[in-house]
């Protein structure tokens, strides 16, 4: 059956907000507004948008590390918050996550071996110690590190190699998922171009499925098949990257792609220099109205839906 290997239907998930007043009923942050996605075997998915709009909101709820207020994540056709817990501890062996910071997500007091067998220790049968040391140096090697290496602390290497050493973590227990949550994003041009480069090769070899969520435009666009642009925790425009890079339909993501940076004078881009015409938001109006140069009074009224148009898929009534 040629069923997605992810699909994320209806995904609402609210934080609670500080009360201003004793009475008052908890106020609540809706980071994630109705995500329906779905990602097929062996593609790279891309999740774009600027910071705080939700996308490690959805990362951790699709990895089964936060619950949604509201909806469901499958994996391979099984609900993941309608599980056992031991039939998702066991599950969890095929979902791996990459995050951000080297620094930060490597515990310093351990050595490689430790850190990168880590997972292991979700799998049903367990391995013994010296099956361990092998799958690790093997690892280690794919990833372009060295065996001796796992003797070694994360203190010890660079931003780019620890950034390795993390790849061989999630890899460890042979995925199918990995979900990269700007997992070059604190890394120098150069050595980010490096450990794509190792993702998509490693991609083609374990047939990897990839959902890579970055704020940054180029890294999505060089790595991806399909991409979701994300505006307040609702998807307002997807489709192939190609296409959607190429042309894209929605205000907002016209917005982001003028404000990546263009070295070359001879076609930089046309500022967005257009007048944003002043109308009142409301519960039912589209989110992106106060700070859309094409709203009307349509938008003020509802929120756009998305709807496919030449096979990408566009949330607003003035998309062109
Ligand atoms: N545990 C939490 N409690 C309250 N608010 C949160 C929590 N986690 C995230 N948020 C809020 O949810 C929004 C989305 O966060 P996040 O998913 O981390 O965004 P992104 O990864 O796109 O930068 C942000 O406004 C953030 O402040
Ligand atoms: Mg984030």
């Amino acid at each position: 059956m040629n069923q997605p290997l992810v699909k994320i239907q209806g995904v609402y998930k609210d934080y609670p907000l500080p009360k201003k007043y004793l009475f008052q009923k908890a106020p609540v942050f809706h980071a994630l507004n109705g995500v329906n996605l779905e990602v097929n075997k062996g593609t790279s998915f891309g999740i774009v948008g600027e910071s705080g709009c939700g996308k490690s909101t959805l990362a951790r709820i699709v990895m089964a590390l936060d619950k949604p207020t509201a909806g469901k994540v499958c994996f391979e056709g099984r609900d993941l918050f309608n599980l056992p817990a031991a039939r998702l501890r066991h599950l969890r062996r095929n979902f791996q996550m990459v995050f951000q910071d080297p620094y930060g997500s490597l515990n310093p007091r351990k050595k490689v071996l430790g850190i990168v067998a880590e997972p292991l220790d979700t799998l049903e049968d367990p391995l013994s110690f010296a099956e361990k040391k092998d799958r690790v140096g093997q690892i280690l090697v794919e990833v372009g590190l060295n065996t001796t290496d796992m003797n070694k602390f994360p203190h010890e290497f660079s931003g780019g190699q620890r950034q390795r050493i993390a790849i061989a973590r999630a890899l460890i227990t042979r995925p199918s998922l990995i979900v990269a949550d700007e997992a070059v994003s604190s890394l120098d041009v150069s050595v980010q171009a490096q450990v794509l480069n190792l993702m998509m090769d490693l991609q083609e070899k374990y047939k990897l499925t990839y959902i890579f969520i970055s704020h940054d435009l180029s890294v999505v666009e060089y790595v991806t098949d399909q991409v979701a642009v994300i505006y307040m925790g609702q998807i307002v425009e997807q489709g192939a990257t190609k296409d959607l890079f190429q042309r894209p339909r929605h205000p907002y993501t016209q917005t982001l792609l003028r404000a990546v940076p263009d070295v070359n004078p001879l076609t930089k881009k046309q500022k967005n220099r257009d007048r944003i015409p002043l109308f009142e938001k409301n519960h039912d109006s589209c989110p992106f109205l106060d700070r859309c140069n094409r709203a009307t009074k349509q938008c003020v009224d509802n929120a756009p839906k998305l709807r496919e148009n030449q096979g990408q898929w566009v949330a607003c009534f003035n998309a062109r």
